[in-house]
């Protein structure tokens, strides 16, 4: 049919394997660019290099079909494709709070000198506003056919763990673009969606980048918010949990991001409000975005709460005891552990000399990675072998199901402090633990 595209995706991570995957799942035909021999290695053999439900049988299927191939040459990008997203990372800088957005510069200027007929270079990553009009330069000065190539900016919104129906059933797709031509392109591609009841947003270049960082920033503020009221609760003998479901029943503020606990994590939400200030400083309005320095803050204390918290259940030192952890990803249904809180707070509290035991059910061997000197177990239950405290920091489903009584037969304390106000608090105090949890009436 008309509408099927040959499609390339530069950066083949989280954001960008599901996209490749999703794009062939709708029809189009498919060429994923990775320079990383061995995530390039995995994908080709039609592996998934990370832990995201339902994409590692999506994309062997497509990768079987011939449907979906994957590469490390531009040149073949270029000579394969009509629309080329731009899916790589924008970590945070080692010298400043602001986002580097070198990959996205090689990734467009390897590119396109390969652009020598009608193309369009679509960015998905999350960047600093502006930066959108520098990679249009950059392709206006390098490719050899500049009035035939256009660049649109297309923000994607999806969470780990729901990656996929995230890019398929979007909320709503942004699109930021200088010309018709593109505008036009990327009409027939977001069909599909557009079609199943999906709104479609046409936007400037720069309204398009601001979207991304403004929702990631108002979502970071909303989980800030609630943990901040958390700790009056604490001070005041109130719970937080039945505020926040009382809160969230006007439809102006909304259930959702509402739950308080150890705070936000993870590739996204850390690192985008902080580009975020800095991107605002550059442009003279630095002021008007400090306050998300204090969502910051507040998202830090957490952890430090449940460190203090920790000490204190323990008798004002951690030193010489034993600390089990459930939960080491930064969200359950992931194996991403970066600025995890778990993590963050395991490592603290092994860093006052107490022998922390983790367990995480898909994210042990990145957490070993990041942090081998904690110690790791293969079960939630051989976590908690003599454990004089059990901190629950990442709501996996699986440690709702645990067995109450074999946990409790196999510790030395019976102490639990639910990071995530998630586990049923009534059942484990029938077995006699001591619960606390972040906000709530001890
Ligand atoms: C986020 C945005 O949700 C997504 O739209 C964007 O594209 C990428 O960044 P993600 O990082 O996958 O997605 O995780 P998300 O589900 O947003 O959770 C972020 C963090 O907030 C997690 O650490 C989670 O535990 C925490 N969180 C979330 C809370 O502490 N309380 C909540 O109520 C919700």
């Amino acid at each position: 049919p008309e509408w099927r595209r040959r499609l390339v995706v530069i950066g083949c991570g989280y954001l960008g394997a599901t996209h490749a995957a999703c794009m062939a799942e709708l029809g189009h035909e498919v060429l994923g660019v990775e320079v990383d021999p061995a995530r390039l290695a995995a994908l080709q053999a039609g592996r998934v290099p990370f832990h995201e439900p339902g994409l590692a049988e999506l994309l062997a299927r497509h990768v079987a079909s011939g449907r979906l191939r994957f590469t490390d040459s531009y040149a073949e990008a270029g000579a394969f494709g009509d629309v080329h997203f731009v899916c790589v990372g924008t970590p945070q800088r080692g010298d400043s709070l602001g986002a580097d957005t070198s990959h996205v510069e090689a990734a467009v200027a390897s590119l396109a000198p390969h652009l020598d007929r009608p193309a369009l270079v679509v960015g998905k990553s999350t960047v600093p506003v502006g930066t959108a009009a520098s990679l249009a330069a950059t392709l206006a000065a390098l490719s050899p056919a500049p009035d035939e190539v256009d660049l649109a900016w297309s923000p994607e919104f999806l969470r780990e763990g729901f990656a996929i129906a995230d890019t398929l059933r979007p909320d709503r797709v942004v699109v930021g673009v200088a010309s018709e031509r593109a505008e036009k392109l990327l009409r027939e591609l977001y069909a599909p969606q557009v079609d199943a009841g999906c709104p479609l947003v046409v936007t400037d270049l720069a309204t398009a980048e601001l979207v991304k960082v403004a929702a990631n920033a108002f979502l970071a503020t909303k989980i800030s918010f609630v943990n901040a009221v958390s700790e009056v609760c604490e001070a005041a003998g109130a719970d937080v949990v039945d505020l926040a479901e009382a809160l969230g029943h006007d439809a102006r503020i909304g259930h959702r991001f509402l739950r308080a606990g150890i705070g936000f994590g993870g590739g996204c939400l850390p690192k985008d409000i902080r580009a975020f200030v800095h991107r605002a400083g550059e442009l003279g309005v630095e002021d008007t975005m400090s306050f998300l320095r204090q969502v910051d803050a507040i998202n830090q204390r957490q952890r430090q709460r449940v460190v203090q918290l920790s000490t204190a259940l323990l008798g004002g030192s951690v030193t010489r005891t034993r600390i089990a952890v459930w939960g080491a990803a930064f969200k359950p249904d992931s194996d991403d552990v970066r600025d995890s809180p778990a993590l963050s707070i395991a490592g603290r509290l092994h860093l006052r000399g107490a022998t922390v035991t983790v367990h995480d059910p898909a994210a042990g061997g990145t957490a070993r990675a990041a942090y081998p000197t904690l110690t790791y177990a293969d079960s939630p239950l051989e976590a908690c072998r003599d454990a004089d405290l059990l901190l629950h920091l990442t709501e996996w489903s699986d440690y709702r199901e645990v067995d109450v009584a074999a946990v409790g037969r196999v510790v030395r304390r019976k102490q639990l402090l639910d990071g995530r106000n998630a586990l049923d608090a009534a059942l484990w105090r029938e077995h006699g633990f001591t619960v606390r949890g972040m906000g709530r009436r001890p």
